[in-house]
């Protein structure tokens, strides 16, 4: 049938075959590829007990890694502190991937209202159910790790919805908490009836898992370096089946956002800064490193009670004030650790503006990642300093 008789647009995936060929290619890998059946199975037979004395990550992927608390801890809390990294890592992955699947779906159904677009909505239809396997194998770990250490939860949470702040902890208060949750169903109403917002969600995607990548890949060499993998911790191998299953993800998110985005139609002037605020949001949420856990972003301050909590526990034994005096010296001094996570940051700042150069309909501030490059080692520092003090008042009252 003539084209013009049977499309809303002039323009579509079929008329781009080397990037329809690549997406079905991706497909296929992914399918024969699949970690699911490995996620399951790793959930039902994880065993505390059997992993509970070994690290489960490459020892520099620890809680709180080269900072005082860190110097000052005996082998076995190490090596709960290494536990605690894959946990609370892990539990920032299920946020992030409570909202994959669901922008997974918004943007799917706005790229099937338009013609061929079939391969692609197959695709992320293949990730959520896979986002939905390595969501249940972080929780089981997690879940039992911190029953069996805290006997209640620190980083995990009960499952919720993808409208919940994605950030664990971060600086926003809770009117900005309120407003983010706004632009949220705003975005997800324009997401699912958009083709290009639906493609250009993928932008975001690709960004927000840049940095993951680069995480997980070294978390999954605990596994895959590891002399007897057979009897390794099953926490180190399901972030070795993880990283596989998301190095297809990511691929997803670079094909869509820079080659499938060119089968659309150009972006109204709306829509372009719809597409802006969303990477600018992205800033915003990347915007600080924590001391704590390199390769998140959180907002350290936000914390101070979660290692509170961790300190006073049976793990760690202390009485209230060598507790926050260790707090003190941990996130109010510039450490190893803490260079190391800034280091990271900056990296990331580099990696997305590599990712993000080719666009035309991105701005400035976006594509040189202002807000995000203004933070610093001294900023950092200030902050954390200002709120410890707060901190400290408030555990007092
Ligand atoms: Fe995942
Ligand atoms: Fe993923």
């Amino acid at each position: 049938m003539n084209r013009n008789l049977s499309q809303r647009h002039n323009i579509c995936l079929s008329d781009d075959p080397k990037t329809s060929k690549r997406m079905e290619l991706a497909l296929k890998r992914s399918k024969e590829l699949d970690q699911t059946t490995n996620m399951d199975q790793s959930s039902k037979s994880f065993d505390y007990e059997k992993c509970k004395d070994e690290m489960w990550n490459p020892e520099r992927f620890s809680l709180l890694y080269k900072t005082w608390i860190w110097e000052n801890a005996t082998p076995s809390q190490k090596t709960k502190l290494n536990q605690l990294y894959w946990v609370a890592y892990y539990s920032q992955i299920i946020s992030a991937e409570i909202a994959t699947i669901f922008f997974n779906q918004t943007s799917a159904a706005s790229l099937y209202g338009i013609e061929d677009f079939r391969i692609v909505c197959d695709t992320l239809d293949l990730e959520s159910a896979q986002e939905r396997a390595h969501i249940n194998a972080f929780k089981t770990v997690s879940e039992k790790f911190e029953e069996e250490n805290f006997g209640e939860r620190i980083f995990t949470y009960p499952m919720r919805t993808p409208f919940e702040k994605t950030m664990l902890y971060s600086d926003l208060n809770s009117l900005n908490q309120l407003l983010r949750k706004w632009q949220l169903n705003f975005f997800t109403m324009i997401s699912s009836n958009s083709p290009f917002i639906g493609c250009q969600y993928f932008t975001v995607r690709g960004l927000r898992t840049l940095n993951g990548k680069i995480v997980q890949h070294q978390l999954s060499r605990y596994y895959s370096e590891h002399p007897d993998k057979e009897n390794s911790p099953i926490p180190s191998k399901i972030s070795y089946y993880h990283f596989i299953d998301e190095s297809f993800h990511f691929n997803t998110s670079t094909v869509i956002s820079h080659e499938v985005i060119n089968s659309l139609p150009k972006p109204s002037r709306f829509e372009t800064m719809i597409g802006n605020m969303a990477l600018r949001g992205c800033q915003m949420d990347h915007y600080n490193f924590s001391t704590a856990i390199n390769g998140i972003f959180w907002y350290d301050p936000a914390l101070y009670q979660s290692i509170y909590k961790i300190l006073r526990s049976q793990v760690f034994n202390m009485k209230h004030d060598e507790a926050t005096h260790a707090i003190e010296k941990s996130f109010c001094e510039e450490s190893e650790g803490m260079l190391m996570s800034y280091k990271t940051h900056r990296e990331s700042v580099d990696s997305y503006k590599a990712y993000l150069q080719d666009f035309n309909y991105i701005n400035k501030e976006n594509k040189n990642l202002s807000l995000m490059a203004s933070n610093s080692l001294e900023r950092h520092l200030k902050t954390n300093r200002k709120e410890f003090q707060k901190f400290k008042r408030e555990m007092v009252s």
